[in-house]
C-alpha cells in the first residue's frame, strides 16, 4: 500500500468519524452516524495493515498474531453486542473505556521501552507523551472499572468519603508532576514511570468512588472524554495522526457531553471532574415518615384516562427494565385516536445512558413529535389531567427541591403539579440515588403497584 494511500485512507476515515458523531446526534441520522462510522473504522484498521506492512518491521509471525486477535476481539464484540441489555449498556460502555485505558498504559511503557534511541528534544518531547499516555491511561483504567461495578449493582453505588479526599487527589497529582520532571530530566527513568502509573491507577480508582450513584451518567461520559485523551496520547506515541483525530474527537465530544449533563443536573463540571471535589456527602437515615399512600388498579386508571384531556407519559428505567415500551406505544396510539393530547416528558438522565429512553420510544415507533425534552413539557405539568410515570423515580422526586440528598439540586419533572399522577412501579422501593419517594404519598398519586409491562396491557384491556 503506497504512502499517498494510507494517507488518504487516514484522511477519508477521519471524515467519516465526523460524520458519524454528526449523524448520531440525532434519532433519525443516528443510523446512517453508525455506518460512516463502521466505514471509516473498517478503512483505518486496513490503512494501519497496510502502514505496518510498509514499515517492514514485522515478520509474518506479527500479522498472523494480529489476525488472530482481531478474530478473537471481533468474536467476543460480536457476542456482546449481541447479548448486552440495552440496560447493561452504561456498565458496557464502562469497561470498554477500562480497556482503552489499559491499552494506553500499555503502549506508553512499550514506547518507552522501544525509544531509547532517541535524544534531545525529540527525546524530552517523546516522553512527555509517554508519561501523559501512561497517567491519563492508568486513570481510565482503574476510574473506569469503578465505573462498572458501581453501575452493574457489584460494589456500594454511595459516593466514597476518605478523610481529605480532595487533599488526596491534590497530592497524586502533586507527586505525579514531580515526578515527570524527574522523568524527562532523565534520571529516574523506569522507576519514575511504574510509581506515576501506581499512583494514576490509585488515583482514578479514588476520583470515581468519590462520585455518588446518582452522578453516574456524567462520571461515564467523563471518562469516555478520558479514553478518547488517552487514544490521542497514544497516537502521539506511535506517530499515528489518525490516533490523535479520533482521539480529540472522542475526548472532545465526551467532554462537551459531560458538561451539557452537569447543566441539565445542575451540578459544578469542575466539581465531577476531580472526583466530587467540594461536595457534601449525604445519609438517608431512612427513619422519615412520609404518610400513607394509595394504591389503584388498571380499571381505575383506564377510567382516569378515558376522563383525561391532556395526558404526559414520564418514563424511566422501569420501562425499559419492564421493556414495556410496546405496550406503551399501543397505549398511545389508542388514546391519540380518542383525540387525547398525550406527549411524553423525558428527563435528560432517564434510564441508565443518555437517550435511553428516547431510542425505546423510537424502538417501538412512538412519533418524534409527541416525545418532548424535561423543560418543554415542565411547563405544562400544572394543565395536564393525567401523568403517567412508567417506571421513574429519581427523575420525578420533588426531594431534589430540598437540601440535604444526594440529588439535591438536580431539576426534575414537576409531575406533583398534574391534577393527578399515576406511578407504576412494583414496589414502595427507592431508585437508583436510594432516596426516598415523597411524590408516591402526595393526595393526587395513585401507585400502580406490579411489572410496567402487565400494568400497561391490563390498562389496554380495559380501554
Ligand atoms: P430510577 O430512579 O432508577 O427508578 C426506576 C424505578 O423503576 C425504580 O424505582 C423501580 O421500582 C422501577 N422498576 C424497576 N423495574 C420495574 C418493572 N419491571 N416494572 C415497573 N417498575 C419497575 O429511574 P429514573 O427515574 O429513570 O432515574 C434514572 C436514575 O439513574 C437517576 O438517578 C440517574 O442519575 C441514574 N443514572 C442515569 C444514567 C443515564 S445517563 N441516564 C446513567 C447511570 C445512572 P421497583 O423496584 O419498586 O419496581
Amino acid at each position: 500500500m503506497s504512502e499517498g494511500l494510507i494517507t488518504a485512507a487516514y484522511i477519508i476515515a477521519a471524515i467519516l468519524f465526523i460524520a458519524s458523531l454528526n449523524g448520531l446526534s440525532s434519532q433519525e441520522t443516528a443510523q446512517k452516524g453508525n455506518i460512516y462510522g463502521i466505514i471509516g473504522m473498517t478503512l483505518a484498521i486496513v490503512a494501519t495493515i497496510g502502514a505496518m506492512i510498509n514499515a517492514g518491521n514485522a515478520g509474518a509471525w506479527t500479522y498472523s498474531l494480529v489476525a488472530i486477535l482481531m478474530i478473537i476481539g471481533a468474536g467476543i464484540g460480536i457476542r456482546l453486542a449481541t447479548k448486552v441489555e440495552m440496560t447493561s449498556m452504561p456498565e458496557l460502555i464502562a469497561i470498554l473505556h477500562s480497556f482503552v485505558g489499559l491499552a494506553a498504559t500499555i503502549i506508553g511503557f512499550n514506547s518507552y521501552l522501544d525509544h531509547d534511541l532517541l535524544f534531545g528534544a525529540a527525546k524530552t518531547i517523546h516522553n512527555v507523551e509517554v508519561f501523559l499516555g501512561v497517567f491519563i491511561g492508568a486513570v481510565t483504567f482503574t476510574g473506569s472499572l469503578v465505573a462498572f461495578g458501581k453501575l452493574s449493582g457489584k460494589i456500594n453505588s454511595s459516593a466514597l468519603a476518605l478523610p481529605g479526599k480532595n487533599w488526596i487527589n491534590i497530592i497524586a497529582i502533586a507527586s505525579s508532576a514531580i515526578l515527570l520532571i524527574g522523568f524527562i530530566s532523565g534520571g529516574w527513568g523506569l522507576t519514575a514511570l511504574i510509581l506515576m502509573a501506581l499512583i494514576a491507577l490509585a488515583f482514578g480508582w479514588h476520583l470515581v468512588a468519590s462520585i455518588g450513584g446518582a452522578d453516574m451518567p456524567v462520571v461515564v461520559s467523563m471518562l469516555n472524554s478520558y479514553s478518547g485523551w488517552a487514544a490521542a496520547a497514544t497516537g502521539f506515541m506511535l506517530s499515528n495522526d489518525l490516533l490523535i483525530i479520533i482521539g480529540a474527537l472522542v475526548g472532545s465530544s465526551g467532554a462537551i457531553l459531560s458538561y451539557i449533563m452537569c447543566k441539565a443536573m445542575n451540578r459544578s463540571f469542575v466539581s465531577v471532574i476531580l472526583g466530587g471535589f467540594g461536595n457534601e456527602v449525604f445519609a438517608d437515615t431512612g427513619d422519615k415518615d412520609y404518610g400513607t399512600h394509595y394504591e389503584t388498579n388498571a380499571q381505575e386508571v383506564a377510567d382516569a384516562l378515558a376522563a383525561a384531556k391532556n395526558i404526559v407519559i414520564v418514563p424511566g428505567y422501569g420501562m425499559a427494565v419492564a421493556q414495556a415500551q410496546y405496550p406503551v406505544a399501543e397505549l398511545t396510539k389508542r388514546l391519540r385516536a380518542k383525540g387525547k393530547n398525550v406527549r411524553f416528558g423525558i428527563h435528560p438522565v432517564a434510564g441508565r445512558l443518555p437517550g435511553h429512553m428516547n431510542v425505546l420510544l423510537a424502538e417501538a415507533k412512538v412519533p418524534y413529535d409527541i416525545v418532548l425534552e424535561m423543560d418543554e413539557v415542565n411547563d405544562d405539568l400544572s394543565d395536564t389531567d393525567v401523568v403517567l410515570v412508567i417506571g421513574a423515580n429519581d427523575t420525578v422526586n420533588p426531594a431534589a427541591n430540598e437540601p440535604g440528598t444526594p440529588i439535591s439540586g438536580m431539576p426534575v419533572l414537576s409531575v406533583w403539579e398534574a391534577s393527578k399522577v399515576i406511578v407504576f412501579k412494583r414496589s414502595m422501593g427507592v431508585g437508583y440515588a436510594g432516596v426516598q419517594n415523597p411524590l408516591f404519598f402526595k393526595d393526587n398519586t395513585e401507585m400502580l403497584l406490579g411489572d410496567a409491562k402487565d400494568s400497561v396491557t391490563q390498562i389496554l384491556a380495559n380501554i
